[in-house]
């Protein structure tokens, strides 16, 4: 069939990668951003309210007061614009470079705009990018094979984000459970943790214990969460920590026979960075096998090898029933989700039962495939083990006293600011320290952001650090460096000198 009227023309972007840039009455007019010669994105901005006049680049200023104005206000990011990123390493559009220590939430484990990974997605895309599962397509099949040998796995539910992957589980666990557990239709429990973090979806924010999560969404999902009914428990119910197995203990002794799932985070990233007690997973994976119940580890976050090893559950050994994986599947170039499980769970749901117009299709395949193939042939596990300890311990000798706890696992590390000791400090010193002028972690990060380095708060005074797994060490290093010189600011710099949310 002849092509559409629509024309390509070829460009080369900043990493010499060939792409094409469509030339037709779509892109004309509207806001675009075509990579140009230097790699710096480009936007055509007029002078009537539209960004159709001539072409000008827009300051992080603009772009952040586009995005309070015309986007939802569902998040509150650090006043910081990413206008081009390779490896570590972020430029703004005024050119100024940070090292990144977040890496999109532990996505671009392999480094921004890996290479390797944007070729693969410019190769498919001038190729295949869709058949939907109505059809078959040449790279979904080599994917599944490709995702299960690595992981050990028979078979994979090819999803997009994190939350749809966690939702995937869910129904699967419930329908494992009534056709081979034999609970009762209708009456499936599936258990998580207290402080979990499985995404955004209602399915999921029903098993929340994070009040900014849930309120205003009710009602909720039944039978999913954390909490169980125990007679013996003050008001009848009890809450199932994380890292204490004599609550899943408890949970599977008054419930067993009615529980499908136990579904957990083997380091909990949004509570905090929370690594449980050793040994943790390995008797809670003991207990799921005792019950007959299937454990599903969601290694969104710590998988992909952040934590030291390709999935955070092999330090314990253990190997879950179903594995949930997002995020670096692509290494932050498209969202790719996928559930693991062996076909006795995974058969349990059949042709019609559930789906994904994008899920598996082409361009996510051929992306993950290389974002898996430079995992291991850069034995990014290893590197994050080695640099991890070399993070901890530098920032350890910092001696700080306003770090109150460094920890982790490989690259996904925590740094607890010690916000008390800090006011206290300066109030000792008769500085005013209520309200706006309490000196924060966010306060910190600004500092941080202000000095080169982009990190960001998880939990209160808990600042993550979990940058790509490809960081220099001497990046690395130098990230250390500043974060002592932001410590030191935290308590000693004016609150005149203070760096605010407005200034970019
Ligand atoms: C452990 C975990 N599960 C699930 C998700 C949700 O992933 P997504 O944002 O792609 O829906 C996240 C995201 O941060 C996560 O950390």
């Amino acid at each position: 069939m002849a092509p559409s009227a629509t024309t390509a023309t070829s460009a080369t972007n900043g990493n010499g990668a060939v792409t094409k840039l469509a030339k037709n009455g779509y892109a004309n007019g509207h806001t675009n951003g075509h990579a140009n010669g230097n790699g710096h994105a480009t936007v055509t901005k007029g002078t009537n309210g539209h960004r159709n006049g001539k072409e000008a680049k827009l300051s992080s200023t603009e772009l952040i007061h586009l995005e309070n104005e015309y986007a939802a206000h569902n998040y509150h990011p650090l006043p910081v614009v990413f206008d081009r990123a390779l490896g570590a390493k972020v430029w703004d559009p005024e050119g100024r470079e940070y090292i990144d220590m977040l890496s999109a939430y532990s996505a671009v484990n392999q480094g921004h705009c890996h290479p390797r990974i944007v070729a693969s997605l410019v190769a498919q895309a001038q190729k295949l990018t869709l058949s939907s599962r109505a059809f078959h397509n040449s790279v979904f099949g080599v994917f599944a094979e490709k995702v299960g040998q690595v992981f050990g796995y028979d078979m994979v539910l090819p999803m997009n984000t994190g939350a749809e992957a966690v939702e995937s589980a869910l129904k699967l666990a419930r329908k494992w459970g009534y056709l081979r557990k034999n609970i009762p239709t209708g009456e499936a429990i599936i258990l998580s943790v207290a402080d979990n973090f499985h995404g955004r979806t209602l399915g999921v924010i029903s098993m929340s214990t994070d009040p900014t999560a849930r309120t205003g969404f009710e009602p909720f999902l039944p039978n999913v969460g954390p909490r169980f009914r125990d007679e013996k428990a003050e008001g009848g119910e009890r809450l199932l920590r994380f890292g204490e197995i004599a609550d899943l203990e408890r949970a599977l002794e008054l419930h067993g026979p009615r529980v499908a799932a136990f579904l957990v985070e083997p380091i909990q990233g949004e509570a905090g960075i929370v690594v449980p007690p050793a040994g943790y997973l390995r008797a809670v994976h003991a207990l799921c096998k005792k019950h007959n119940v299937l454990l599903i580890c969601d290694e969104i976050q710590t998988g992909l090898a952040r934590t030291g090893r390709l999935l955070a559950c092999q330090h314990e050994n253990v190997r879950p029933d179903i594995v949930l994986l997002g995020k670096a599947l692509s290494g932050g170039v498209y969202p790719v989700s996928a559930v693991l499980a062996d076909k006795d769970v995974m058969l349990c749901i059949q042709p019609g039962e559930h789906g994904s117009t994008y899920g598996g299709n082409p361009l996510a395949c051929a992306v993950s495939i290389t974002a898996l193939q430079v995992l291991l042939e850069e034995d990014l596990s290893a590197r994050a083990a080695r640099l991890g300890e070399v993070f901890r311990t530098a920032v350890k000798a910092l001696n700080s006293p306003l770090v109150q706890t460094v920890r982790g696992l490989g690259l996904l590390n925590a740094v607890v600011i010690d916000e008390e000791r800090c006011n206290a400090a300066r109030r000792a010193r008769g500085l005013d320290v209520e309200g706006a002028k309490r000196r924060t972690a966010w306060q910190f990060c600004l500092l941080l952001k202000e000095r080169g380095v982009l990190a960001k708060t998880t939990h209160g005074n808990v600042v993550r650090f979990a940058p790509p797994l490809v960081i220099e060490e001497a990046d690395l290093l130098k990230a250390v460096k500043i974060i002592g010189e932001c410590l030191v600011d935290l308590d000693t710099r004016e609150d005149r000198d203070m760096p605010t949310e407005e200034e970019h």
